[in-house]
C-alpha cells in the first residue's frame, strides 16, 4: 500500500518524506487555503517545491468546473513536473476532462468521490486514481470503510486499473482497516501517519532496555 501525506504544508511534507516511507502528496484547494497560497503563479511555485521534496506523485486540484476549463488547467499543472497528477472532481465535465486527460497520458484522480456508481465511472474513464472520502462519510453517520470495501470489490472484479487512493482519513485505525481491506493508497494528515508508530509497551519495553543497559554501564 502506497503512503500520500494529504496536505501542502512544506514542513510537514519534508519531515513526512525524511522518514523514509512517502510515496506521495495529495492537495486540495482547501489545503492550499491553509498555507495562505493565492494566486495562480504561486500555486504554481508552490506544487514546483513540492515536487522538488517529493520523489512520487504530486496530485494538483483544478479550481475549473467547466470541461475547456479543467483541461486548460489541468494541462498547465501536467506541465510543471512528470510527477504531477491533476486532480478533478467528480462531476459530468470532470467526467469528461478525465477521459480526454487519459487519452493524451496525462494522469489524474477522481477527487470527492462518495459513491460505488461514482467509482465506476471514474474508472471507466481512464482515471489513473480515484479518492474516496473516508471521513466525511463517517461524518454523517454512515461506514467510509464500506464504500472503500465495496469499491475495491468491483474493481477487482473487472480487473479495473484505476487505483483506490482512500481520502479524508482521520486517524491511524482507517489507515490499518485500508490496508486489510487491499486499497491501493492511503493519502493522510502527517499525524495520522506518526500515530501508527506508537503503542505503550513499545514504550515501555524501550524504557526498560535502556535503563538495564544504563545499571552495567554507568
Ligand atoms: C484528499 O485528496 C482530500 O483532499 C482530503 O483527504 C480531504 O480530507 P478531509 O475530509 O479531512 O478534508
Amino acid at each position: 500500500m502506497k503512503f500520500f501525506v494529504d496536505t501542502a504544508n512544506l514542513a510537514q511534507i519534508q519531515e513526512a518524506y525524511d522518514l523514509g516511507i512517502l510515496d506521495g502528496v495529495t492537495t486540495n484547494p482547501s489545503l492550499m487555503a491553509k498555507e495562505g497560497i493565492s494566486g495562480q503563479e504561486a500555486v504554481l511555485e508552490h506544487y514546483r517545491k513540492i515536487c522538488a521534496i517529493v520523489d512520487g506523485d504530486v496530485s494538483a486540484e483544478v479550481i475549473a468546473t467547466d470541461f475547456e476549463g479543467i483541461v486548460k488547467e489541468g494541462e498547465a499543472l501536467a506541465a510543471l513536473h512528470p510527477n504531477i497528477v491533476v486532480k478533478v472532481p467528480m462531476i459530468k465535465d470532470g467526467i469528461k476532462a478525465i477521459k480526454h486527460f487519459s487519452s493524451k497520458g496525462i494522469r489524474t484522480n477522481c477527487t470527492l468521490v462518495f459513491s460505488a456508481g461514482q467509482a465506476i465511472l471514474a474508472a471507466k474513464a481512464g482515471a489513473t486514481y480515484l479518492s474516496p472520502f473516508i471521513g466525511r462519510v463517517d461524518d454523517i453517520s454512515w461506514d467510509g470503510m464500506d464504500l472503500i470495501d465495496q469499491i475495491v470489490h468491483i474493481y477487482n472484479f473487472y480487473g479495473y486499473k484505476t487505483e483506490v487512493l482512500a481520502a479524508s482519513i482521520r486517524n491511524p485505525l482507517h489507515i490499518i482497516k485500508c490496508a486489510e481491506i487491499g486499497a491501493d493508497v492511503v493519502t493522510c494528515p502527517l499525524n495520522a501517519i506518526l500515530a501508527l508508530l506508537k503503542h505503550p509497551l513499545t514504550d515501555i519495553g524501550l524504557a526498560k532496555f535502556l535503563a538495564d543497559h544504563k545499571k552495567v554501564n554507568s
